[in-house]
């Protein structure tokens, strides 16, 4: 199992913070954002770990992340995105790096109070398809949204005006090596981007498409609200694993694990 955490876009809805700076390197309470992905993907045990960047200051994160030292880890993989074309297009350039094995995609603004190390180890088990992780919340209409016939998810709908239900799609995304065959059939949509929604739209369609629903607290930190209720949420959950700056010794654990 390989990780990628998707760090490009050029953060527009920050301005005129990322004027100057990628939107990943911005702090998120006592830390750049980039760190919790990374945190969380060590936690779990996948230590191959590729950065999908982006914009004017890609230099920054090697100079920020180097081999990953500070996390345990010995190596860290960076490509570059040339524009914003989607989430979906940053995933496929890391096909090269898959090599044919499944990943685990974080995107590089979401932020999970509670480990995703279940999650993965559950869909290594499941051996195929992809899963996807989903949250309970408020304003449905900002994100990819799930509607649901019983349990089963019959499609999502990437910002519906009228959320079909409460259950947003969450930025990380577990898939098999199949995924970057189907970024190859992607067209843009209307915003001009290829869609992780169309990714597990296919999914679904071929009946492959698992899910699990997070207990704890999830955002993103893509807007100047999010970004300081991330803040809030990080500064008053102390005790979190996955949060704690000490990470690096649980990320040797999580390796022993795997
Ligand atoms: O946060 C979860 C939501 O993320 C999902 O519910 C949506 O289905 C999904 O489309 C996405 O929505 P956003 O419109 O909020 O994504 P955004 O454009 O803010 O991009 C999120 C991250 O993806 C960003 O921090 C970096 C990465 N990204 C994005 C784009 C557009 C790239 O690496 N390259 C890109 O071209």
């Amino acid at each position: 199992m390989k990780g990628v955490i998707l760090a490009g876009g050029l953060g527009t809805r920050l301005l005129p913070m990322t004027r100057v700076t990628n939107k990943h390197l911005l702090p998120v309470y006592d830390r750049p954002m980039i760190y919790y992905p990374v945190q969380q993907l060590v936690h779990a045990g996948v230590m191959d770990i590729l950065i999908v960047t982006g914009g004017n200051n890609a230099g920054d994160f090697l100079r920020l992340l180097g081999n990953g030292r500070a996390f345990g880890l010995k190596h860290l993989n960076y490509t570059y995105q040339e524009g914003e074309g989607g989430i979906a297009e940053a995933l496929g350039l890391a096909e090269h790096f898959a090599e044919g094995q499944p990943v685990v995609v974080i995107l590089g603004d979401n932020i999970f109070q509670d480990p995703i190390a279940d999650a993965v180890l559950r869909f290594r088990h499941q051996g195929s398809g992809a899963k996807i992780l989903l949250k309970e919340v408020e304003d449905a209409q900002r994100f990819g949204v799930v509607e649901l016939d019983g349990d089963r998810v019959v499609r999502i709908v990437e910002k519906p005006k009228n959320p079909p239900s409460r259950y947003a799609v969450t930025g990380c995304y577990m898939y098999d090596h199949r995924v970057f065959e189907i970024v190859r059939t992607l067209k843009p949509s209307e915003r001009g981007e290829l869609e992780i929604t169309d990714v597990n739209n296919r999914f679904i369609e071929w009946r492959e498409m698992t899910y699990e629903i997070l207990e704890g607290w999830w955002t993103d930190a893509g807007t100047v609200s999010s970004l300081y209720r991330a803040a809030s949420l990080v500064a008053e959950s102390p005790g979190e694993p996955v949060l704690r700056p000490s990470t690096m010794e649980v990320g040797r654990q999580g390796e022993a694990a795997s």
